[in-house]
């Protein structure tokens, strides 16, 4: 299947299944007319982590509006779209409910189609959108970058998956391995709890990485050898166990060699085992997505590592978004997908499952 062949539409785009309220209006899968995201990190950051009662209620708050500037920014009414794409999970149920239920509100004032995107998917079809946003979609003269080609090794780092997957086509997905205990971006937001940091950990981790010796420390790799799983839990452990031993010595915790130590570790076994699995299986490309592939120690490894093209998504679409759920939403159009007003979230959808 090439993008090419698919017919021209415009997707409304609705994320709120953590702690982003997001909307977003793309066309062709590719074209960002606007995209709208909402962080409701400073809201979680006195609790040191997402308070789901607090992020739903927030949700309320700020779909409606974000929606209704989606349109104006991009000088379009509701009529001007072709479906609505909205993530029916995996994430925090009563987060996930706000922006289905503003989804079905939508197709029912206005008889559009909605299309329940899975959030891994989503993140998956970040590679394909152009960035930055284009005016009133005008694309005449923009150079796009090229599209992934498959067979695809996929790499998905989030806060809450870290999974290894096949993608021989569009829509299609075979689940290599996964981690067996904590994602990726939660060893980074628990061992930034442990050293200091402040919430979100990622971020201020990469932060501290940059002035620190990541061989300080010799952190564990949990490389699993015979499988493409992910361990981050004995990393976090070790880090855990290195605070503890440094605090009883009264010493002042030296931040950013344990961030760079810790980061280290985290990105060896990551691009190691992506790069052995494309290898392996003969992947003509690399992609990573979910808020993880927006750390730079990352983004430089898997560049250097990797025997074949690799797709990152920009910075701004690394986290939560809107403009990826609608991308994927159009492949999901394109195929005829159409769901009814008794769609359900669904908090825990597997990749494997969609
Ligand atoms: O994809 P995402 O926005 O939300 C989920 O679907 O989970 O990912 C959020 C995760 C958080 O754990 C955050 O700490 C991590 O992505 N993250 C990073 C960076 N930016 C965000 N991790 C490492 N380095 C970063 N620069
Ligand atoms: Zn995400």
């Amino acid at each position: 299947m090439n993008a090419t062949t698919f017919p021209p539409a415009r997707i409304l785009g609705i994320e709120t299944s953590c702690d982003e309220t997001a909307a977003s209006i793309v066309e062709n899968g590719r074209v960002i007319l606007t995209s709208i995201v909402a962080s409701q990190v400073d809201l979680h950051a006195q609790f040191g982590g997402v308070f789901p009662e607090v992020a739903s209620r927030q949700h309320i708050r700020t779909i409606y509006p974000i929606v209704e500037t989606s349109f104006k920014e991009a000088h379009m009414h509701l009529g001007e779209v072709d479906a609505i794409a909205v993530t029916r999970g995996p994430g925090l149920p009563g987060s996930l409910v706000i922006g289905m239920n503003t989804a079905k509100g939508l197709s029912l004032g206005s008889g559009l189609p909605i299309i329940g995107v899975n959030h891994l998917e989503a993140h998956i079809y970040s590679a394909w959108l152009h960035w930055p946003p284009l005016a009133n979609g005008s694309s005449g003269g923009v150079e796009f970058k090229p599209e992934p080609q498959f067979p695809l090794i996929v790499l998905i780092v989030s806060g809450g998956h870290t999974e290894l997957v096949l993608m021989k086509d569009h829509l299609t997905y075979e689940r290599l391995g996964a981690t067996l205990d904590d994602a990726a971006g939660e060893a980074f937001d628990k061992v930034a709890r442990l050293i200091g940091l402040e919430y979100p950990g990622g971020p201020a981790i990469q932060k501290a990485a940059d002035g620190g010796n990541p061989k300080a420390f010799a952190f564990p790799r949990a490389w699993l050898e015979d499988s493409w799983n992910f361990s981050f839990s004995g990393l976090k452990t070790a880090v855990l166990r290195e605070v503890r031993r440094l605090q009883s010595v009264r010493r002042e915790l030296p931040v950013a060699d344990l961030a760079a130590s810790f980061q280290a570790a985290v990105v060896d076994v990551l691009v190691g085992k992506t790069v052995r699995a494309a290898q392996a299986l003969g992947a003509a490309e690399i992609l990573v997505a979910g808020g993880v592939s927006a750390n730079s120690a990352l983004r430089a490894a898997i560049h250097a590592q990797a025997p074949c093209p690799v797709h990152i998504p920009p910075l701004a679409l690394c986290t939560d978004n809107a403009a990826m759920v609608a991308a994927a939403g159009y492949y999901r159009f394109a195929k005829g997908q159409r769901d009814g007003l008794d769609m359900d979230v669904l908090p825990n959808w597997p990749l494997s499952e969609v």
